[in-house]
Protein backbone atom coordinates (compact mmCIF):
# COMPACT_ATOMS: atom_id res chain seq x y z
CA UNK A 1 0.00 0.00 0.00
CA UNK A 2 1.07 3.82 -0.47
CA UNK A 3 1.82 5.67 2.28
CA UNK A 4 1.53 8.94 0.40
CA UNK A 5 -1.76 10.62 1.79
CA UNK A 6 -2.89 7.47 4.34
CA UNK A 7 -3.62 7.84 7.95
CA UNK A 8 -1.03 6.37 10.52
CA UNK A 9 -3.37 5.92 13.71
CA UNK A 10 -1.96 2.84 14.53
CA UNK A 11 0.53 0.18 13.18
CA UNK A 12 -1.79 -2.35 12.86
CA UNK A 13 -3.59 -0.46 10.02
CA UNK A 14 -0.29 -0.72 7.87
CA UNK A 15 1.43 -3.78 6.23
CA UNK A 16 4.36 -5.37 6.92
CA UNK A 17 5.95 -3.41 3.47
CA UNK A 18 4.96 -0.18 4.76
CA UNK A 19 6.59 -0.73 8.04
CA UNK A 20 9.41 -1.52 6.79
CA UNK A 21 9.93 0.92 4.32
CA UNK A 22 9.06 3.34 7.68
CA UNK A 23 12.16 1.86 9.09
CA UNK A 24 14.41 2.00 5.87
CA UNK A 25 13.51 5.54 5.45
CA UNK A 26 14.09 6.50 9.02
CA UNK A 27 18.20 5.12 8.48
CA UNK A 28 18.16 7.23 4.96
CA UNK A 29 17.49 10.35 6.83
CA UNK A 30 19.59 9.44 9.94
CA UNK A 31 22.49 9.37 7.40
CA UNK A 32 21.47 12.34 5.28
CA UNK A 33 21.25 14.36 8.52
CA UNK A 34 24.66 13.60 8.97
CA UNK A 35 25.92 14.11 5.74
CA UNK A 36 23.79 17.44 5.80
CA UNK A 37 21.73 16.31 2.36
CA UNK A 38 18.37 16.49 3.53
CA UNK A 39 15.60 16.57 0.76
CA UNK A 40 12.98 18.88 1.09
CA UNK A 41 10.47 16.49 0.30
CA UNK A 42 7.79 18.75 2.51
CA UNK A 43 8.60 21.89 0.21
CA UNK A 44 5.83 23.92 0.10
CA UNK A 45 3.56 21.96 2.72
CA UNK A 46 1.67 23.25 5.81
CA UNK A 47 1.24 20.62 8.80
CA UNK A 48 -0.26 21.19 11.83
CA UNK A 49 0.93 19.53 15.16
CA UNK A 50 -1.46 19.85 18.05
CA UNK A 51 -1.18 18.18 21.60
CA UNK A 52 -3.71 17.84 24.37
CA UNK A 53 -0.90 16.29 26.60
CA UNK A 54 2.82 17.69 27.33
CA UNK A 55 5.61 16.05 25.29
CA UNK A 56 9.71 16.85 24.66
CA UNK A 57 10.81 14.69 22.54
CA UNK A 58 7.54 13.90 19.87
CA UNK A 59 7.14 17.71 19.81
CA UNK A 60 10.95 18.77 19.37
CA UNK A 61 10.97 15.70 16.82
CA UNK A 62 7.96 16.79 14.75
CA UNK A 63 8.43 20.53 14.78
CA UNK A 64 11.87 19.98 13.30
CA UNK A 65 11.22 17.45 10.87
CA UNK A 66 8.63 19.54 8.95
CA UNK A 67 11.28 22.30 9.38
CA UNK A 68 13.80 20.48 7.93
CA UNK A 69 12.33 18.57 5.23
CA UNK A 70 11.17 22.62 4.08
CA UNK A 71 7.72 22.43 5.74
CA UNK A 72 6.33 24.62 7.54
CA UNK A 73 4.55 23.82 10.88
CA UNK A 74 2.17 25.37 13.37
CA UNK A 75 1.90 23.81 16.48
CA UNK A 76 -1.24 23.70 18.51
CA UNK A 77 -0.97 23.32 22.09
CA UNK A 78 -5.16 22.51 23.32
CA UNK A 79 -5.24 25.34 26.20
CA UNK A 80 -4.09 27.75 23.60
CA UNK A 81 -7.13 26.87 20.90
CA UNK A 82 -10.60 27.46 20.97
CA UNK A 83 -11.05 23.79 21.92
CA UNK A 84 -10.45 24.65 24.89
CA UNK A 85 -13.37 26.78 25.66
CA UNK A 86 -15.90 23.95 24.04
CA UNK A 87 -14.76 24.31 20.28
CA UNK A 88 -15.87 21.08 19.28
CA UNK A 89 -12.67 19.00 17.58
CA UNK A 90 -14.99 17.87 14.49
CA UNK A 91 -15.17 22.36 13.48
CA UNK A 92 -11.03 22.48 14.66
CA UNK A 93 -10.83 19.97 11.98
CA UNK A 94 -12.75 21.34 9.25
CA UNK A 95 -10.99 24.39 9.60
CA UNK A 96 -7.75 23.02 9.37
CA UNK A 97 -8.33 21.03 6.48
CA UNK A 98 -9.23 24.37 5.02
CA UNK A 99 -5.31 25.54 6.01
CA UNK A 100 -2.83 22.43 6.29
CA UNK A 101 -2.10 19.61 4.38
CA UNK A 102 -1.84 17.28 7.24
CA UNK A 103 -1.92 16.92 10.80
CA UNK A 104 -0.04 15.23 13.34
CA UNK A 105 -1.91 14.89 17.05
CA UNK A 106 -0.95 13.45 20.91
CA UNK A 107 -4.76 13.29 21.60
CA UNK A 108 -6.52 11.82 25.10
CA UNK A 109 -8.78 9.81 23.40
CA UNK A 110 -7.80 8.04 20.44
CA UNK A 111 -11.21 8.18 18.85
CA UNK A 112 -9.95 12.13 18.43
CA UNK A 113 -7.77 11.10 15.84
CA UNK A 114 -10.16 9.28 13.72
CA UNK A 115 -12.08 12.97 13.77
CA UNK A 116 -9.45 14.83 13.03
CA UNK A 117 -8.75 12.94 10.01
CA UNK A 118 -12.62 12.39 9.15
CA UNK A 119 -13.23 16.15 9.45
CA UNK A 120 -10.10 17.23 8.07
CA UNK A 121 -9.77 15.23 4.88
CA UNK A 122 -6.02 15.61 5.42
CA UNK A 123 -3.44 12.40 6.13
CA UNK A 124 -3.53 12.16 10.68
CA UNK A 125 -0.48 10.85 12.21
CA UNK A 126 -0.84 9.43 15.87
CA UNK A 127 1.64 11.72 17.82
CA UNK A 128 0.18 9.42 20.84
CA UNK A 129 -2.95 8.49 22.53
CA UNK A 130 -4.49 6.33 25.34
CA UNK A 131 -3.92 3.46 22.97
CA UNK A 132 -0.69 3.21 21.03
CA UNK A 133 2.40 6.05 20.20
CA UNK A 134 3.32 4.21 16.61
CA UNK A 135 6.21 6.55 15.96
CA UNK A 136 7.79 5.47 18.97
CA UNK A 137 7.52 1.75 18.50
CA UNK A 138 9.19 2.62 15.41
CA UNK A 139 11.84 4.08 16.68
CA UNK A 140 12.75 1.57 19.30
CA UNK A 141 13.04 -1.06 16.52
CA UNK A 142 15.13 1.24 14.72
CA UNK A 143 16.96 1.48 17.37
CA UNK A 144 17.23 -2.29 18.09
CA UNK A 145 18.12 -2.92 14.36
CA UNK A 146 21.27 -0.13 14.62
CA UNK A 147 22.35 -1.74 17.81
CA UNK A 148 22.17 -5.43 16.55
CA UNK A 149 21.88 -5.39 13.20
CA UNK A 150 18.52 -7.39 12.90
CA UNK A 151 15.45 -7.09 14.47
CA UNK A 152 15.17 -10.32 15.57
CA UNK A 153 15.90 -10.28 18.87
CA UNK A 154 13.45 -10.91 22.24
CA UNK A 155 12.38 -8.21 23.89
CA UNK A 156 10.75 -8.38 27.13
CA UNK A 157 8.74 -5.22 28.29
CA UNK A 158 8.25 -4.97 32.24
CA UNK A 159 5.60 -3.35 33.74
CA UNK A 160 2.02 -1.80 32.60
CA UNK A 161 0.55 -4.52 30.17
CA UNK A 162 -1.78 -1.65 29.13
CA UNK A 163 0.51 0.60 28.51
CA UNK A 164 0.18 2.48 24.93
CA UNK A 165 3.61 2.21 23.94
CA UNK A 166 3.91 -1.80 24.34
CA UNK A 167 0.54 -1.93 21.94
CA UNK A 168 2.49 -0.39 19.63
CA UNK A 169 5.65 -2.63 20.35
CA UNK A 170 3.61 -5.50 20.04
CA UNK A 171 1.81 -4.47 16.93
CA UNK A 172 5.02 -4.31 15.50
CA UNK A 173 6.00 -7.43 16.37
CA UNK A 174 3.06 -9.07 15.49
CA UNK A 175 3.38 -7.75 12.11
CA UNK A 176 6.46 -8.25 11.45
CA UNK A 177 6.47 -11.88 13.17
CA UNK A 178 9.02 -11.50 15.62
CA UNK A 179 9.28 -12.26 19.32
CA UNK A 180 7.80 -10.79 22.78
CA UNK A 181 7.14 -11.26 26.33
CA UNK A 182 5.37 -8.77 28.46
CA UNK A 183 5.43 -8.96 32.68
CA UNK A 184 2.32 -7.58 34.29
CA UNK A 185 -0.08 -8.00 36.72
CA UNK A 186 -2.88 -10.22 35.19
CA UNK A 187 -5.00 -6.39 36.63
CA UNK A 188 -2.82 -4.50 33.77
CA UNK A 189 -3.05 -6.16 30.27
CA UNK A 190 -3.73 -4.86 27.22
CA UNK A 191 -7.59 -4.30 26.46
CA UNK A 192 -9.81 -6.95 24.89
CA UNK A 193 -10.33 -5.24 21.36
CA UNK A 194 -6.72 -4.28 21.06
CA UNK A 195 -5.41 -7.50 21.63
CA UNK A 196 -7.60 -9.35 19.46
CA UNK A 197 -6.36 -7.56 16.90
CA UNK A 198 -3.02 -8.37 17.58
CA UNK A 199 -3.33 -11.95 18.25
CA UNK A 200 -4.46 -12.09 14.90
CA UNK A 201 -1.86 -10.58 13.47
CA UNK A 202 0.45 -12.34 15.50
CA UNK A 203 -1.16 -16.02 14.21
CA UNK A 204 -1.14 -14.62 10.64
CA UNK A 205 2.88 -13.81 11.04
CA UNK A 206 3.99 -16.33 13.44
CA UNK A 207 5.20 -14.15 15.94
CA UNK A 208 5.28 -15.18 19.45
CA UNK A 209 3.91 -13.22 22.27
CA UNK A 210 3.37 -14.32 25.46
CA UNK A 211 2.77 -12.77 29.25
CA UNK A 212 4.31 -13.64 32.59
CA UNK A 213 3.31 -12.39 35.89
CA UNK A 214 6.86 -13.22 36.72
CA UNK A 215 9.28 -10.38 35.56
CA UNK A 216 12.23 -12.68 36.62
CA UNK A 217 10.67 -15.80 34.01
CA UNK A 218 10.40 -12.93 31.15
CA UNK A 219 13.44 -11.41 31.17
CA UNK A 220 15.83 -15.19 31.15
CA UNK A 221 17.74 -14.95 28.18
CA UNK A 222 16.23 -11.62 26.10
CA UNK A 223 18.86 -9.31 24.52
CA UNK A 224 16.20 -5.92 24.42
CA UNK A 225 14.27 -5.17 28.47
CA UNK A 226 12.06 -2.37 27.90
CA UNK A 227 9.68 -0.07 30.23
CA UNK A 228 7.66 2.64 30.59
CA UNK A 229 5.96 4.93 33.60
CA UNK A 230 3.87 3.34 35.79
CA UNK A 231 1.37 6.03 35.88
CA UNK A 232 0.76 7.13 32.21
CA UNK A 233 -0.60 11.22 31.22
CA UNK A 234 -4.58 10.87 31.78
CA UNK A 235 -4.46 8.12 34.41
CA UNK A 236 -3.38 10.22 37.55
CA UNK A 237 -6.12 9.63 39.40
CA UNK A 238 -5.26 5.78 39.62
CA UNK A 239 -1.72 6.31 40.56
CA UNK A 240 -1.99 4.85 44.04
CA UNK A 241 -3.29 1.81 42.81
CA UNK A 242 -1.57 1.32 39.86
CA UNK A 243 1.97 1.58 42.33
CA UNK A 244 0.72 -0.89 44.08
CA UNK A 245 0.17 -3.67 41.66
CA UNK A 246 3.22 -2.58 39.86
CA UNK A 247 5.43 -2.51 42.35
CA UNK A 248 6.93 -5.74 41.37
CA UNK A 249 7.48 -5.12 37.98
CA UNK A 250 10.70 -2.51 37.92
CA UNK A 251 13.52 -2.86 36.47
CA UNK A 252 16.43 -3.71 38.49
CA UNK A 253 19.75 -4.33 38.39
CA UNK A 254 19.06 -7.69 39.87
CA UNK A 255 16.54 -7.88 36.97
CA UNK A 256 19.04 -7.58 34.26
CA UNK A 257 21.73 -9.91 35.10
CA UNK A 258 19.19 -12.26 34.00
CA UNK A 259 19.55 -11.16 30.67
CA UNK A 260 21.34 -12.17 27.43
CA UNK A 261 25.08 -10.74 28.06
CA UNK A 262 24.95 -8.54 24.77
CA UNK A 263 21.33 -7.22 26.51
CA UNK A 264 20.05 -3.13 26.70
CA UNK A 265 17.90 -1.17 28.34
CA UNK A 266 15.32 0.90 26.35
CA UNK A 267 12.59 3.25 27.44
CA UNK A 268 10.73 5.58 25.60
CA UNK A 269 10.81 8.22 27.96
CA UNK A 270 9.88 10.61 30.22
CA UNK A 271 11.37 8.24 33.22
CA UNK A 272 10.71 8.03 36.89
CA UNK A 273 14.10 6.59 38.44
CA UNK A 274 13.25 4.82 41.25
CA UNK A 275 9.98 3.70 40.09
CA UNK A 276 9.64 1.60 36.91
CA UNK A 277 13.03 2.00 36.63
CA UNK A 278 16.96 2.17 38.76
CA UNK A 279 18.88 4.43 38.00
CA UNK A 280 22.01 1.84 38.05
CA UNK A 281 19.96 0.52 34.86
CA UNK A 282 18.81 3.84 33.22
CA UNK A 283 21.91 5.57 33.70
CA UNK A 284 24.46 2.26 33.27
CA UNK A 285 26.12 0.53 30.73
CA UNK A 286 23.29 -1.30 29.15
CA UNK A 287 21.05 1.40 28.61
CA UNK A 288 20.12 3.17 25.06
CA UNK A 289 17.92 5.36 26.42
CA UNK A 290 19.79 8.67 24.51
CA UNK A 291 20.41 6.86 21.11
CA UNK A 292 16.42 5.62 21.21
CA UNK A 293 15.59 9.49 22.21
CA UNK A 294 17.25 11.00 18.78
CA UNK A 295 16.36 8.73 16.53
CA UNK A 296 12.96 9.54 17.26
CA UNK A 297 13.75 12.48 14.71
CA UNK A 298 14.31 10.46 12.28
CA UNK A 299 11.69 8.03 12.60
CA UNK A 300 9.84 11.59 12.43
CA UNK A 301 11.12 12.38 9.28
CA UNK A 302 10.28 9.16 7.61
CA UNK A 303 6.77 9.24 8.55
CA UNK A 304 5.85 12.81 7.48
CA UNK A 305 7.88 12.50 4.64
CA UNK A 306 6.34 9.04 3.04
CA UNK A 307 2.91 10.27 4.92
CA UNK A 308 2.46 14.17 3.96
N1 LIG B 1 8.60 9.34 24.24
C1 LIG B 1 7.82 10.43 24.06
O1 LIG B 1 6.84 10.42 23.31
O2 LIG B 1 8.21 11.51 24.77
P1 LIG B 1 7.41 12.89 24.92
O3 LIG B 1 6.20 12.63 25.76
O4 LIG B 1 8.38 13.82 25.58
O5 LIG B 1 7.02 13.37 23.55
N1 LIG C 1 2.81 5.71 28.46
C1 LIG C 1 3.32 7.06 28.50
C2 LIG C 1 4.18 7.33 27.32
C3 LIG C 1 4.80 8.71 27.27
C4 LIG C 1 5.63 8.92 26.03
C5 LIG C 1 2.17 8.04 28.58
O1 LIG C 1 1.19 7.85 27.84
O2 LIG C 1 2.23 8.96 29.38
Amino acid sequence: MMLKGKNLLCLLDLDKWDIQRLLDVSFSFKEKVMTNSIPKTLEGKRIALFFEKPSTRTRVSSELAVSMLGGTATVLSKNDIQVSRGEPIEDTARVLGRMVNGIGARVQKHETLHKLAEYSNRPTINLLSDLSHPLQALTDFMTIKEIFGTLNKPIAFIGDGGDNVLASLMAFVAKLGLEMRVASPKELRPRPDVWKRIEEEAEGSGAIIEFYEDPYDAVKGVSVVYTDVWISMGQESEAQKRRELLSKYKVTEDLMRYTSSDSIFLHCLPAVRGEEVEPGVIDGKKSKVWDQAENRLYTAMSAFSLIF
